[in-house]
């Protein structure tokens, strides 16, 4: 039998949400407290201006599949699926307020009791990773039938209805898979992909997806204020840009990983501020893009200090796979660092020997590290036969990657780990 859904608050995304869950098939009962907008919902009215949804409230309240109400207790007594929708407004300090959150969840507590019939609570709100755990769990502790769901809302005002119907994405996450596929189900009728993660990354997503927005837009107009001050036409430069969709519109540049450097990115990024000061023209998204890699990176150091190690084996030197590049390396930085506290470090590149390397790249190793030559191993055997710990500085070859792993040294991974501010390691992908 299809559920039953509740939709709690009333507001953009809690009207948009029940009048278009409806629309695709479900019974649903909205529920809030203002009355202003349960009665209009009830007159077939949307209580606010949204392309398209007057006439989905209109049709599906007259066709008796959607209703609100103000009771809480009405509203869920039949609900097999409640959607948690009320504000997540900024507090003073800019964190966010859980106040309505903890409310509802608090009023839905007070009328669990006796309650036989299975609930699943999905957090529909944006909240920040950790709060189902910590604020919206642990009430519902006692309540067996009640399972916590966290399906985070993407769509747009101006286009919601749009975009609830032909969604972006689609996220489910919670600690019970089972209450997860339900949540999922739920939206088969918009064959829409979803994606069923974990509780925390449901959460974090949305806050995921909106910086990643928000610094899209930033870089646009960064972007678009330099080219109208250098005489280039911001459009056509923006148009090009995206034109590239293998590099620029895609995943590509999209992981966690090691820090950025060699003989292009730090050098133009430089450039392109030194000429956006000149011209007085602020830009603080672009100019801090190079101290934000710095931060990465000594992070990074600070992991490899950190180690329980007395032989440190580097593998990588160049600054990424495939090249013997060692123009503005990060892991030359790393090197210099552990060399400097005293660190016993060898380091091993398969395309880096130093008797090949002339030129610039040669000037540059020689000047940064004097005595590189002495940590430099001509094999990977070199460096694992004598390490007592590897630090992985860029991606390895397949044959690199079976020589790491058979090694069975103890390894930190700086192309694929994720390495918080104290420089520890909280995720970890084995090479
Ligand atoms: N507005 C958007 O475009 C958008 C998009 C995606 C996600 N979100 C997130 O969705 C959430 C809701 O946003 P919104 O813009 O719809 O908020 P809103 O302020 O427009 O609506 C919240 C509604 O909840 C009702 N409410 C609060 N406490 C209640 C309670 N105890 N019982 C019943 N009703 C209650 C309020 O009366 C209000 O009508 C927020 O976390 C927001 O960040 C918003």
């Amino acid at each position: 039998m299809s559920p039953r859904i509740a939709v709690l608050g009333l507001g953009y995304v809690g009207c948009v949400s029940a009048a278009c869950l409806s629309h695709i098939g479900y019974d649903v009962t909205g529920v809030d407290r203002d009355q202003y907008k349960v009665a209009s919902v009830n007159n077939g009215l949307a209580p606010f201006f949204e392309p398209g949804l007057a006439e989905i409230v209109n049709q599906r309240v007259a066709a008796g599949k959607l209703r609100a109400v103000t009771s809480l207790a009405e509203g869920i007594a039949d609900a097999d699926i409640a959607f948690v929708c009320v504000g997540t407004p900024s507090e003073k300090n800019g964190n966010l307020g859980l106040q309505q959150m903890k409310r509802v969840i608090a009023e839905l507590t007070e009328i669990l009791p006796g309650r036989t019939k299975p609930l699943i609570v999905a957090i529909r709100s944006t909240v920040f990773p950790g709060t189902c755990e910590e604020a919206v769990i642990p009430p519902f502790e006692q309540y067996s039938a009640v399972r916590v769901v966290s399906n985070p809302e993407f769509l747009r005002e101006g286009v919601a209805v749009k975009d609830f119907m032909e969604p972006s994405l689609l996220v489910v996450g919670s600690h019970d898979s089972e209450a997860a596929e339900t949540v999922a189900n739920l939206y088969q009728p918009l064959r829409v992909t979803p994606n069923i993660v974990s509780l925390r990354t449901a959460e974090m997503i949305k806050y995921a997806c909106n910086a990643y927005h928000a610094v899209k837009i930033s870089f646009a107009n960064e972007m678009g204020a330099l080219a109208s001050a250098v005489g280039a036409d911001p459009h056509e430069v923006m148009n090009t840009l995206c034109a590239d969709t293998k590099l620029n519109t895609s995943a590509a540049y999209l992981k966690p990983g090691f820090a950025f450097g060699g003989s292009c990115l730090p050098k133009d990024l430089r450039a392109l501020n030194f000429r956006a000061n000149r011209l007085d023209l602020k830009l603080p998204m672009l100019g801090s893009t190079l101290e934000s890699n710095d931060h990465h990176l000594q992070r990074a150091i600070g992991a490899v200090l950190d180690l329980p190690s007395t032989r440190t084996g580097v593998v990588g030197l160049a600054f990424k796979e495939n090249t013997d590049d060692l123009r503005e390396s990060p892991v030359v930085t790393l090197l210099e660092q552990l060399i400097g506290k005293g660190r016993d470090v060898r380091v091993f590149d398969p395309h880096i020997r130093l008797d090949s390397i002339y030129g610039s790249n040669r000037n540059f190793i020689l000047q940064q590290i004097p005595h590189i030559g002495r940590l430099l191993a001509s094999s990977f055997e070199d460096v694992s036969g004598w390490a007592d710990y590897l630090v992985i500085a860029q991606s390895p070859n397949a044959e690199l990657k079976r020589a790491i792993q058979t090694s069975s040294l103890p390894i930190l991974d700086l192309t694929g780990g994720v390495l918080t501010s104290q420089g520890r390691v909280t995720e970890h992908t084995p090479v």
